[in-house]
């Protein structure tokens, strides 16, 4: 530890003095910025393309983002266990909307009180409260001919079929044959039991193709 501590030549020559740096700052402050200096614009170009970029990331965030709603992107989310969740649909409420979607209603009426002489009533009627044997072949199969319904005759037009049988123009699959059924028989202060899938699959299995049912007919069935 011989040597004295203001020996370094670097540190000695580092060391400017107050008034010296004050000096300098002095001069600098007066001085105007150096206009003859080679600055180039930024390309005006590029104000487009940092725009279009910004423009891009807001539309795309607005439009998949899901607004960071948490039921859309849920990132404590564990992945699905098990099964796919299958939605049950109300055997009702799809009968509803089948009913009266240009299907039944135009015969039967919103009101299921049908047309007098022409279209009988669903409401109240021995057919849909009775064994679930007739109504089901009723719907899937088609009625034609003379029907009493609480004691009026019933001849004038045919009640065409709409199970997925031949010559049918509706095709509908059992299940909703059965979902119909279901809303009608509890509808308009009807109160008998739900139709089931199943229900209307045995028929239709038992009696493959077949033409419409005469009242006769399903009188002899249970
Ligand atoms: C094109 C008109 C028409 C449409 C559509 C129609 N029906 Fe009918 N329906 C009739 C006619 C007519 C009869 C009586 C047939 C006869 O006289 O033999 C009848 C009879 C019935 C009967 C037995 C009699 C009674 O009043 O209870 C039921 C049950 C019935 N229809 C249910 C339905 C259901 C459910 C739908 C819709 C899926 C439907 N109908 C669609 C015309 C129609």
């Amino acid at each position: 530890m011989s040597t004295p501590p203001h020996s370094d030549p670097g540190l000695e020559q580092a060391a400017a003095s107050d008034e010296s740096l004050l000096a300098a700052h002095e001069k600098l402050l007066g001085k105007k910025p150096d206009d003859q200096a080679n600055y180039r614009l930024l390309p005006l170009s590029l104000l487009f393309v940092f725009s279009g970029l910004i423009f891009f990331a807001g539309t795309y965030l607005n439009l998949y983002s899901g607004h960071f709603d948490p039921h859309v992107y849920n990132e404590h989310a564990l992945p699905h266990k098990g099964g796919v969740e299958v939605v049950k649909i109300d055997p009702r409420e799809l009968g509803k909307k089948l009913f009266n979607n240009a299907a039944c209603n135009t015969c039967h009426q919103v009101t299921g009180l049908g047309q007098p002489g022409i279209y009988p009533p669903l409401v109240g009627s021995e057919w849909v409260l009775g064994t679930e044997e007739r109504v089901i072949r009723i719907v899937l199969y088609g009625l034609q001919g003379k029907v009493t319904v609480k004691g009026t005759d019933y001849s004038a037009a045919a009640m065409p079929s709409f199970g997925k049988v031949a010559g049918s123009g509706f095709n509908w699959s059992d299940d909703k044959i059965a979902a119909v059924l279901t809303y009608v028989r509890s509808e308009w202060g009807n109160n008998a039991a739900a139709i089931t899938a199943a229900q209307v699959a045995a028929i239709h299995a038992k009696e493959g193709d077949r033409k419409a049912w005469t009242a006769e007919e399903l009188a002899k069935l249970p």
